[in-house]
């Protein structure tokens, strides 16, 4: 059986957490390995990196190239054999929330995100060099008014939770960018509804994918 690798995107508060965790057993259920992970993070160095860019101040380029190095672990670590193997990664968060945090949010050049997608991602025995992208991103689009509802009182805000609603428009703009630049690889879902209405389109969208029966 041929991996599968599968992105959850959107902005904080947007609610993806507990899908990831239901598809991951519907998996199990269907008797796939699942390799559950998220970004930054997913090994030893890239969690060490996760807490310092979560909770250091520091500028855009740092922030970029500290998620990118974490992601390299990442990707050579776990997630590429993980996918040799045959198995299922779901990995809360890829690269669309460098484009969109750092890019969007943070206003760092996405040109020169693009670079370092290309050589971080970039599958060794390719050729010509094909970059590693998710088989399917699912991007939970919530309007960022009502995430910061959400959010308000839930728990002590890390660095990008305790931004201003302005940056998450930003966030979210740049995840439409992403969407809009590769449609296919994309699944928009309207995370303004119940809980129970999203995990319908969540598995809709999987089984239209013949990923799920
Ligand atoms: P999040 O995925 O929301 O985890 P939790 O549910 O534990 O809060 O937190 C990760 C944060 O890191 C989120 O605010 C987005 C940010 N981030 C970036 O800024 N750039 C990146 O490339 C990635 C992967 C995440």
């Amino acid at each position: 059986m041929s991996g599968l690798f599968i992105s959850f995107e959107g902005i904080d508060g947007a609610g993806k957490s507990t899908h990831i965790e239901a598809l991951a057993r519907v998996f199990r259920d269907q008797r796939r390995t699942v390799t559950l992970t998220r970004e930054p993070g997913g090994t030893p160095l890239a969690e060490k990196l996760r807490t310092l860019v979560l909770n250091d101040a520091m500028d855009a380029m740092t922030e970029a190239l500290l998620v990118f190095a974490a992601r390299r672990d990442h990707l050579t670590q776990l997630i590429e054999p993980a996918l040799a193997r045959g198995e299922v990664v779901l990995c809360d968060r890829f690269t669309d929330a460098t484009f969109a945090y750092q890019g969007g949010g943070r206003g760092f050049d996405p040109l020169v995100l693009q670079v370092l997608e290309g050589w971080v991602q970039a599958i060794p025995s390719s050729s010509p060099v094909a970059i590693r992208q998710p088989d399917l991103t699912l991007w939970f689009d919530l309007d960022p008014a009502i995430a910061a509802e959400r959010l308000a009182g839930a728990r002590l805000p890390d660095k990008f939770e305790a931004q201003p609603v302005e940056f998450f428009r930003r966030v979210a703009a740049a995840y439409a960018k992403r969407m809009a630049e590769a449609p296919l690889r994309f699944a928009r879902i309207d995370a303004a509804r119940g809980r129970a209405a999203v995990w319908q389109e969540v598995q809709a969208v999987m089984k239209r994918r013949r990923w799920l029966q």
